[in-house]
């Protein structure tokens, strides 16, 4: 949330430094709310005790799909004091970064598919207050993306290919939430690791196994009978 006096509001990345928060941290996918009450819906998994709400831009050029832009992220901003994690599956993220984070987006997620060199955007995004990410498709070598680690604090692993909701979790990305996992532990960074596409309580074990700090999950949680305790149990 960019607040009138320029700062930002206290992330859980910053309260799992203080060591209040416990992970994983548990990321709504709004795509699947429902968008006739979709207040009524932030308001469900606000008191289901979700820490951040994630939301899918899409532009279809990048993916075959389109969803919604920062006026609907401003509209969320305004209701609900959640860290708002954006992911954005767009071709020209650098023509849209002051909107998003005008939006009130605390994470600005880009693909590196997308940015491939381009470290500025990461690095503007963090000079302008918010938290830097890189997204992967599951096709995309997390190796050819090395250079980009230093720059991020969040590591967005897709597990099913950008564009859709509803799709089949794909465990062969699973090495990379490793690999991320070891570099950081090697060179000292402090990013978070997400996981994103096909979560429910069966996959998210095998996500957290692997060492994922964050799940985000649209379907399976927006469906589930009693989302609270689809919740405890993403986390159990
Ligand atoms: C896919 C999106 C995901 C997706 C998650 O392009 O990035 O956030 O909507 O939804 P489920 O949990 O339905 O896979
Ligand atoms: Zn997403």
């Amino acid at each position: 949330m960019a607040c009138d006096n320029g700062l930002r509001r206290r992330s859980n990345r910053d309260s799992r430094r203080l060591g209040r928060v416990s992970m994983p941290l548990v990321a709504p996918s709004l795509l699947a709310a429902d968008f006739l009450h979709l207040e009524s819906d932030v308001r469900r998994i606000e008191a289901a005790g979700v820490d951040w709400l994630h939301m899918d831009v899409m532009d279809g050029q990048f993916v075959p799909n389109l969803s919604f832009g920062p006026f609907i992220i401003k509209q969320i901003d305004g209701i609900s004091a959640l860290p708002l994690d954006v992911h954005l599956m767009i071709s020209n993220p650098e023509k849209y970064i002051d909107a998003y984070l005008d939006a009130g987006a605390d994470y600005l997620t880009v693909h590196g598919e997308v940015i491939q060199d381009n470290v500025a955007i990461l690095d503007e995004i963090r000079r302008k207050g918010a938290h830097p990410g890189i997204a992967l498709n599951p096709d995309a070598p997390v190796e050819n993306y090395r250079h980009l680690f230093p720059h991020i604090d969040l590591f967005l692993v897709m597990s099913v290919y950008a564009g859709f909701g509803g799709q089949k979790f794909i465990p062969d990305v699973l090495h990379k939430v490793k690999t991320a996992a070891a570099w950081r532990q090697q060179h000292g960074f402090d990013y978070l690791i997400s996981i994103d596409g096909g979560i429910n309580t069966e996959t998210a074990v095998a996500a957290k196994a692997a060492g994922a700090d964050v799940l985000v999950a649209g379907t399976a949680l927006f469906r589930a009978p009693d989302i609270p305790a689809f919740v405890r149990s993403l986390r159990s």
